[in-house]
Parts: structure tokens; sequence; C-alpha cells
């Protein structure tokens, strides 16, 4: 039963991270339970009544493309945590590979990990981990001190992302004298100061009140834009993973149940378990029209307004309810289908709509990239 979810587009060659078969175990002999297809067929439950042992993590099978933000997320327990410690291998992973930048990280000695996470990977935590003696200049530049850089180095640098993260003024601050919202700036800054390639959060954000919380989202979303950095980011909060992530992995008892784009996650949710998560979300935000167009009928007019499939439902409805004709979605100058007020309207009007685990209409003219794409299936569908 490996769950095999591979993003066609980003494969071994491409990603910047690559994970295979990846499994913690926590317990008692646990290096025998990836080993023994006996114990790993057996959910969590049955795995620590019969062994004592947790599968934190198990099997999972994923790349990160360069650039991407990548969301995990799931409920309390699901393995969010472990897996992005094991990823700098902060926690030690049980079986499976890790592929950065072409390098086997399980086969690096310690000296080689710690040059790695110093230079390569930056954290970014829950709760904060500011120095609380330390003032935010010095918290921030605290990796480079580390790392054996000048002063003159350290504090231009430290300034420099202290400016980024809108700090500047609070600089001679001790974390106690800051708000929740800044302290995370601070976390912020000092992850974004020793310019590592991959930034990986836990949960950044769940400590703070929700007004706060939607603006440090859309810092993030504001310092992807303007740095590019490869994210991983780690979130219970569904909202906040369509905000932010490009794809998102969603897991239950150490496994994956989905890995998609926050609209196929949407639009075609692997099971009843996906179905429930994303129940509440507003189609009309999430879907785009790849989701909704269908096949022109016999003597409609095919000479109305183009939009193309990327667009989103919210953002197609006045076109749409103000046409006489239908819209076509149109792709590369193919039609993929058309749209008129009944589609629209079944998506805005009953947003609650559990009927849309159509594929999308790419997928559906046959094209294949989209069909093999993994939230059009469930996870298992392309088990090897
Ligand atoms: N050191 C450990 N020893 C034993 N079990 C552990 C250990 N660390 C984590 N676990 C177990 O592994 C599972 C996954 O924990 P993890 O902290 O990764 O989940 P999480 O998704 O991050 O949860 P949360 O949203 O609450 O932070 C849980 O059942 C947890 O109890
Ligand atoms: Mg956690």
């Amino acid at each position: 039963m490996t769950a095999q979810l591979e993003y066609p587009e980003i494969d071994d060659d491409n990603a910047l991270l690559s994970i295979q078969g990846l499994w913690k175990v926590f317990g008692p002999k646990a290096q025998r339970v990836p080993r023994r297809p006996e114990l790993a067929s057996l959910d969590r439950a049955a795995l620590a009544a019969k062994t004592g042992c947790t599968a934190a993590v198990r099997d999972l099978s994923f790349n990160v493309a360069p650039g991407e933000v990548f969301v995990v997320m799931g409920l309390s327990g699901s393995g969010k945590s472990t897996l992005v410690r094991c990823l700098t291998r902060l926690i030690e992973p049980t079986a499976g590979s890790l592929i950065f930048e072409g390098e086997d990280l399980r086969a690096a000695d310690e000296k080689r990990l710690r040059a790695l996470r110093r230079s390569k990977f930056s954290m970014v935590f829950q709760h904060f981990g500011l120095l609380p003696h330390r003032k935010v200049i010095d918290n921030v530049s605290y990796g480079l001190e580390v790392r054996g850089e000048s002063k003159p180095d350290r504090r231009r640098r430290a300034q420099e992302v202290i400016d980024l993260v809108g700090l500047a003024g609070n600089e001679h601050k001790y974390p106690e004298q800051l708000s929740g919202g800044m302290q995370q700036r601070v976390g912020l800054a000092r992850a974004l100061a020793n310019d590592p390639d991959v930034l990986l959060f836990d949960e950044p954000f769940s400590a703070l009140d929700p007004l706060i919380r939607r603006e440090m989202q859309n810092e993030v979303v504001r310092l992807h834009r303007e740095v590019g950095k490869t994210m991983v980011f780690v979130t219970h909060d569904l909202s906040e993973a369509l905000k932010l992530g490009d794809r998102i992995l969603l897991m239950r008892d150490g496994a994956a149940i989905q890995l998609g784009t926050g609209d196929e996650l949407v639009g075609a949710p692997a099971d009843d378990y996906v179905r429930d998560f994303v129940r509440d979300v507003p189609r009309a935000d999430v879907l785009t029209l790849r989701w909704i167009a269908r096949a022109p009928r016999d003597g409609e007019p095919l000479d109305g307004p183009e939009l193309g499939p990327d667009t989103l439902v919210r953002e197609a409805t006045r076109l749409v309810l103000e046409s006489d004709r239908p819209v076509k979605v149109v792709s590369e100058g193919q039609l993929l289908g058309v749209i008129s007020d009944e589609e629209i309207l079944a998506v805005v009007a009953d947003p609650a709509d559990k009927h849309w685990s159509a594929r999308p209409a790419d997928s559906r003219r046959g094209d294949s990239r989209s069909a093999d794409r993994p939230g059009g299936s469930s996870p298992t569908s392309s088990a090897s």
C-alpha cells in the first residue's frame, strides 16, 4: 500500500528536495516496522497495540520544486512536525531517502549536516525561539555569528533583513518588548539572514491572533515574491494552506492522503476525509474555470468572450452573468469548454455542494498530463 504521490511536472531531476519512502517510527525496535510488510501495513492504532511503536511518518514520497511553497497540512498528531524535522535530520528518519540538490542527506555526516543546516535551511517555529537576553539585531544576526562572519558583515546583513520584514526602528529592543506578531517578524528575519535555499515553517503563526495572523501570511506571500525562496510550510489551518501553498500535502496518522494544488483538493478530494476537510471552503475563491467548463451544446453560439482555464470562478462571475453568450474557456488556442450562468450559479449559490469531484476540463479532454495529476484520483491509484 505504498502511497506514491508524485507531481508529474516535478521529477527527481528538477526537484530541489526529493523524498522517497520516508518513515519515522518511534518506539522499541522501530527499524523493523518499515522493513516488515505485516507491520508496515498496520494502521497507527493497530501498530501501537502490537508493537508499542508510533509511526509518526509513514512511507511518504514527494518532490519539492525550486521556488515552490509546499504546504504540509493535517490535524494535530498527523506527523507534520516530525516530517519537517526529518527533512534536515533534526529527527533521524527510520527509513527512506532524502535527496537535496542532488545530495543524499541520509549519507551526510554530522559535520556536513551542521553546515547544511547553517547555510541551506532555516527554520521558523511556532514559539519564535528568540534569545530573550539579546536585542533584535543580535537575535537576527545570531546564525551569522555562529557561521563566523565578521561583525560589520553581520550588522549589515541583519539590518537588511530587519528592513525587509518591516522591523526597522526596533533593532535595539529586547524580544519581551515586542508584540507576538513583531516577535515572529524577528523569527522571520533571523531565518532569512543566512540566505538559505529552503525555509521550513512549523505552524509559525498559530500562536498569533487572527488579524495579526493574516498580516503575517500576507508578509510571507510578499517575502516569497521578493526573495523567491523554496518554502515548506506546516499548518493545520486550511485557509492558510490555500492562501500560501502552491501545493498542499494532506496528512493523516502519518500517511499522505492527498497531494495537489488547492483547487485539486477542493475540486477532486481523494476521499471522504479530504471532502470533509474542504467542505466549508468558498468554492468560487478556489475553483478555476477548468473545473466547471462543459462541452458546448448543439447550436450554442461560440462567439462569446474568452477566458483562460486558470481564471477563478469568482473572477469570472461577472463576465459570465453579463454576457448573453456562453463564455469560452480557451487554452493555447484550444476550446476546452464553455460556461454559462448555470455553471457559475451552481458554484456560487451552493458553496457546500459536494459534486465537484468531476475532473478538470483539460483532463476530460484526454490531456494525459493533467489526467495524471494526483488530485484527480486517489493517491494510491498510481501505486507501483
Ligand atoms: N519523540 C517522540 N516519541 C514518541 N512519539 C512521538 C514523538 N514525537 C512525536 N510523536 C508522536 O508522533 C505523532 C506525530 O507527532 P507530530 O508532533 O509530528 O504531529 P503534528 O502533526 O506536528 O501535531 P501538532 O499539530 O499537534 O503539532 C504523534 O502521535 C506524536 O505523539
Ligand atoms: Mg507539530
